[in-house]
């Protein structure tokens, strides 16, 4: 059977709220209406607005609310306005119609100025588990507020993204820690998709160390673990992959 794919974060970020032990890693996410985004930015100072449907960073936007005016970043472009009136009316030429959501900003840690997250993926092993099978950093273009690959961000490890910040053993144990986040993401999303094969998770860490979960990709990129200098990463993720599937031929075999 193929393999599941689920494309709203809103869908997927509620299947995992339900989870108490996932519940403390999210980033409170709520559907955009201006009056959200004012309550949200009262409480948060700076949040994310970003489309339901969204991939590669696109159309993420970055709000702030600082102590005499706000601000938000698109791109690269940045606009500031006096009110939260003027700022919301730009925003909603922006948005449309269409379904955005509005998620409390996670403060990154920077690498050399620029800021990075984590990208964990995880999928079904050869024993039908959910296993963690490659974690791999993505450092911000330095004028962008998104950290993919397709908007201009570059794949590093984590050793070398951590290593002003925490020692070698520290950053061992965060990458066990966020190993054992990612198989439990899947699990939990597999109650509510139980043809999932493979995952995608997007963590933040913000500057206590906490990792937080931004997004799940049910249609990650494999590839993007080619950048690391440990090959045998890469290999099993696309052992995997071939068991259940993933890289099968679109063309008709006879
Ligand atoms: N709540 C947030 N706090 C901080 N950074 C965020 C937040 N949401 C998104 N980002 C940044 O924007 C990037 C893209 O957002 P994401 O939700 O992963 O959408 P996409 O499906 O386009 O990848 C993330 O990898 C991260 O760098
Ligand atoms: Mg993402």
């Amino acid at each position: 059977m193929a393999i599941q794919r689920v494309k709203s974060k809103w869908a997927k970020t509620n299947s995992l709220v339900k989870s108490e032990e996932m519940r403390d890693s999210i980033p409170t996410t709520k559907k955009w209406s201006s009056e959200t985004l004012r309550s949200m930015l009262n409480e948060y100072k700076m949040v994310y607005v970003k489309p339901d449907q969204g991939t590669f960073g696109s159309g993420v936007i970055r709000v702030e609310k600082l102590e005499n005016h706000y601000t938000y970043q698109l791109g690269t472009r940045i606009r500031n306005f006096s009110g939260f009136e003027a700022m919301a009316a730009s925003l909603q030429t922006v948005i449309k119609s269409r379904t955005y959501l509005v998620q409390r900003g996670i403060h990154l840690l920077k690498h050399k100025g620029r800021r990075f997250d984590i990208r964990v993926m995880v999928q079904k092993n050869d024993r039908h588990e959910w296993e963690s099978t490659g974690i791999i950093g993505r450092l911000s273009h330095p004028s962008k507020i998104v950290t993919n690959y397709h908007s201009g961000g570059t794949p590093m490890t984590i050793e070398r993204l951590m290593q002003s910040h925490l020692t070698k053993v520290q950053t061992r144990n965060l990458k066990s820690r966020l190993r054992k986040l990612g198989v439990s993401v899947a699990r939990q999303l597999q109650n509510d998709y139980p043809r999932l094969k493979e995952l995608g998770v997007d963590v933040a860490v913000d500057t206590s160390f906490k990792p937080w979960i931004l997004e799940v990709n049910t249609l990650p990129d494999p590839f993007l673990f080619r950048k690391l200098p440990d090959k045998r990463v890469f290999r099993k993720i696309y052992r995997y992959g071939l068991l259940y599937g993933r890289f099968k031929s679109t063309k008709k075999r006879s």
